[in-house]
């Protein structure tokens, strides 16, 4: 997407990234912490997100939050603590990016690993219930509040050998649309999806081990639009679903 951002677009923002440690969620919360937010940093690779902080902090860019939690296994009871130190220490919520996820197998369905499927649906779908829902209140007390979630080309359409994963998107994208309808004109929260389409990160490499990576676009490539959907200038949209 072409869009050019103001400097200060984000400027006093609290914007929480899930998977900030890596891919396109380390590019997204590097870019909004550079267009004036304060990013809270949730990832599982603890190395990760402590490096990504101190990038971010010698950048001169308002001061990350940083969350350490496995969305595999994490609890309502680990969301709502996190939630009460986020109301504690930014008083709100102004834009929650749901982009962590993982892979699983590509398999033939007949074949997929019982546990696998489970992992890939807790980590790509039931934790993005969890923390969009035990989130609420928070994004509630913002002026005006963005979520997005983070699709893929086989959330809007499964296809053969996807597995878990596509079925998560799937799952994400009517949970988005869902809440889309129900916040329609009943709150400042607005909702919508975004697809990346094939972008250079390990997930994609993973997924197309055969494709040259020069080839694809990269995640500084589709900030324009992770921009546009965090910022005022997206007010408006709602239940939309966004390609990269
Ligand atoms: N890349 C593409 O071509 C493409 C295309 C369509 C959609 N997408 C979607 O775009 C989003 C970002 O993908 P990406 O390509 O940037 O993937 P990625 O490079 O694999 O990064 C995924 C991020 O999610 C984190 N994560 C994974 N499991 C987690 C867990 N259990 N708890 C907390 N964090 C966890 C990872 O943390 P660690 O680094 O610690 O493992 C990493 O920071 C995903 O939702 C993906 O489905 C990507």
């Amino acid at each position: 997407m072409e869009y050019e951002a103001k400097p200060d677009l984000l400027k006093g923002r609290i914007i929480l990234v899930t998977g900030a440690g890596d891919g396109i969620g380390r590019t997204a919360s590097l870019t909004y912490a550079r267009y004036g937010a304060t990013v809270i940093l949730l990832g599982r690779t603890v190395s990760k997100l402590e490096t990504l902080y101190d990038e971010i902090i010698q950048a001169g860019f308002p001061e990350p939050g940083i969350v350490p939690m496995d969305l595999s296994v994490t609890s309502a009871q680990d969301i709502e603590q996190m939630a009460e130190v986020i109301l504690d220490k930014y008083g709100r919520l102004d834009g929650l990016l749901h982009n962590a996820a993982i892979l699983g197998e590509r398999v033939p369905f007949e074949n997929y690993d019982l546990d696998q499927f489970s992992r890939v649906m807790q980590v790509n779908f039931n934790s993005v219930f969890l923390l969009t829902r035990l989130l609420m209140p928070l994004l509630k007390l913002s002026d005006s509040a963005s979520v997005v979630f983070t699709s893929s080309g086989v959330g809007a359409r499964p296809q053969a050998y996807w597995g878990a994963y596509a079925v998560s998107k799937y799952a994400v994208e009517g949970l988005a649309k869902l809440l889309a309808d129900e916040l329609e004109n009943t709150s400042n929260i607005r909702v919508n999806i975004l697809n990346p389409g094939a972008t250079r990160t390990s997930m994609r490499a993973a997924a197309v081990p055969g494709e040259d990576p020069q080839t694809l676009k990269t995640p500084e490539d589709l900030m324009g639009l992770y921009l546009y959907l965090m910022g005022a200038d997206s007010a408006a949209e709602n239940g939309k679903t966004f390609t990269g």
